[in-house]
């Protein structure tokens, strides 16, 4: 469904509460969700290490436009995290900024989060998906390659000195090869 826009709509439902199941779901971030969420993720690693302040966390995700998208991870319509994404960028979306707080992190919440992530972006006809990780981030990124991501540069420095990220890649599409 190429002509699908993506990433637009102000929640989404990604798994129906049931037996033994959490609801998730997205909700675009309000200011309040914003300024939570920022002093949360001020306070663990990658951001403390990074030392990116709770202010300027903040003001990051009280921000969306038509090409960024900041989203409340809600379980059971409790605050659990937040997605940040940027559609259109490199013949595909951005993930820009991704969190689970710590009390929802190891139940699955991620990875349901990215596969919505990754069918929004296949519905619009996206042959990508991207991210940036920090390489000290260890867990983050045995997760990013469980979700089947793989690393497609090295940037050194690119936050600040001394820290180096590693941008990942995703091929949403089927190459001839693998059909
Ligand atoms: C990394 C993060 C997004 C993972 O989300 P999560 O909800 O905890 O992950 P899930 O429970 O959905 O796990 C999905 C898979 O990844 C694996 N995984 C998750 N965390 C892992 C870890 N710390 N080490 C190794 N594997 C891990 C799980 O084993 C699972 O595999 P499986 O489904 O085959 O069993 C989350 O822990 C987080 O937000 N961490 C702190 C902030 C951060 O580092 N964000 C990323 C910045 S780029």
């Amino acid at each position: 469904m190429p002509g699908h826009l993506p990433f637009c709509a102000p929640d989404y439902i990604l798994q129906q509460r049931s037996s033994g199941r959490a609801e998730i779901a997205l909700r675009a971030a309000t200011r309040a969700d914003a300024e939570t969420l920022g002093r949360q993720l001020a306070d663990i690693d990658p951001w403390a290490r990074l030392g990116i302040g709770s202010e300027e966390m903040s003001g990051f995700l009280s921000v969306s436009t038509d090409t960024k998208r900041c989203f409340t991870i809600l379980c059971d319509g409790d605050r659990a995290g937040v997605i940040v994404l940027r559609h259109p960028w490199l013949m595909g979306p951005y993930l820009n900024l991704f969190a689970i707080l710590p009390g929802y992190q190891r139940t699955g919440v991620g990875r349901a989060v990215m596969a919505w992530f990754e069918s929004e972006a296949i519905a619009a006809g996206a042959r990508n998906a991207f991210l940036c990780v920090s390489a000290f981030n260890i867990a983050a990124i045995a997760f990013y390659r469980r979700c089947g991501y793989s690393p497609a540069a090295f940037l050194d420095d690119l936050i600040k000195d001394g820290e180096d990220e590693i941008l990942m890649r995703k091929r949403l599409h089927r190459t001839s090869s693998s059909a």
